[in-house]
């Protein structure tokens, strides 16, 4: 019969066959998927297995910190941390491309970690052959690596991949919907607070910078969206809805009265929705008073922001993330 612990025994195994006694590097995004498709290669390969965190400076406000001890803690694997976010931030210069932004930081991120390879093995003679990534079944089909379907973004963990990859890739999860790679892990001993986490994208506060990408602006979106996600938190919706992207129009401003004077900020937009596997969404009917402590606290907390908006698009016609 079927079960989750069947199928975490099958990828268990399946990943030691594949990987054999050579070792592999994990890339650790933060996200459930990469944690759980790094604890079944831990089960397999144990020590041989080194996961690698490269920080691009895309991740949430306090992000990167509680990911790091929480993975640490619960798994116990081997894991070294990258500060990458200024060759991050110097490659996005400049572009405004949604595709062209996630190839860019698919690319970054090979780098990064051939980079972390060479630090990893030192001067031994082996190799690192296998490279880990928590691509889940609707990334495979949505990047046009299933069957029949035409290519709508470039993933940055499938098709955002550079053609010089020295990697061979281990996918442990690729046949596998959120709901069983959340289950997986929890069977193989993940703490909720990973295994519940709500979905996050590889290429982070990147593709939620409706134009061009930099310190100043990821900074102004780290306030507003920790704003939103307390809020939501507090008012108990966490488990309610999939996930809710903060997007921030940074071309675009507005005029408006704040404090005792005109500003011309910039809008943003809460886009939340509850799905089953991401493949289709729904937007997420938010209380009144929900939306409107989080409209009130963010035009009143960061000041470059005068007006918040809410996405009320279903998928299709439009994607979750913006770009
Ligand atoms: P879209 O925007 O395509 O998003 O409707 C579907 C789900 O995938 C997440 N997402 C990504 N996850 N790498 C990831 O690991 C990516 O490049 C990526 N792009 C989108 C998105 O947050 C949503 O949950």
């Amino acid at each position: 019969t079927w079960t989750i612990g069947n199928i975490a025994e099958e990828q268990i195994e399946r990943v030691r066959e594949q990987i054999g006694d050579h070792r592999a590097i994990c890339a650790l995004s933060g996200g459930v998927d990469s944690a759980v498709a790094a604890a079944i290669v831990a089960k397999a390969i144990g020590d041989r297995l080194t996961c690698v965190y490269v920080d691009h400076g895309l991740m949430r406000k306090n992000e990167s910190v509680a990911i790091e001890k929480a993975f640490r803690e619960s798994t116990g694997a081997e894991l070294k941390i990258v500060d990458a976010e200024k060759e991050f931030l110097d490659a996005l210069a400049g572009v405004t491309d949604p595709e062209e932004k996630r190839k860019i930081i698919g690319r970054e991120f090979i780098r990064c970690f051939e980079r972390a390879e060479v630090e990893i093995l030192g001067d031994s003679d082996e190799k690192v052959a296998f490279l880990v990534q928590g691509t889940l079944y609707p990334d495979v089909v949505e990047s046009g690596g299933g069957s029949g379907t035409s290519n709508i973004k470039s993933h940055h963990n499938v098709g955002g991949l550079p053609e010089d990859l020295e990697f061979e890739l281990v996918e442990p999860l690729r046949e596998l919907f959120k709901d069983e790679v959340r289950a997986v892990g929890s069977q193989l001993g993940l703490p909720d607070e990973i295994v519940q986490r709500q979905p996050f994208p590889g290429p982070g506060l990147g593709i939620r910078i409706i134009g061009e990408v930099t310190k100043e602006r990821l900074d102004i979106l780290r306030e507003a969206d920790a704003i939103a996600r307390e809020e939501m938190t507090r008012a108990g919706l966490d488990r309610d809805i999939w996930q809710m992207p903060v997007v921030l129009l940074a071309d675009v401003r507005s005029v408006g009265v704040q404090g005792d004077g005109r500003t011309y900020g910039h809008p943003v937009v809460l886009r939340p929705v509850t799905s089953e596997d991401a493949m289709t969404a729904d937007w997420a009917r938010l209380p009144y008073e929900v939306m409107e402590r989080i409209s009130t606290r963010i035009t009143n907390e960061v000041s470059e922001i005068n007006r918040v908006t809410v996405d009320i698009t279903s998928k299709p016609p439009g994607t979750i993330e913006w770009e």
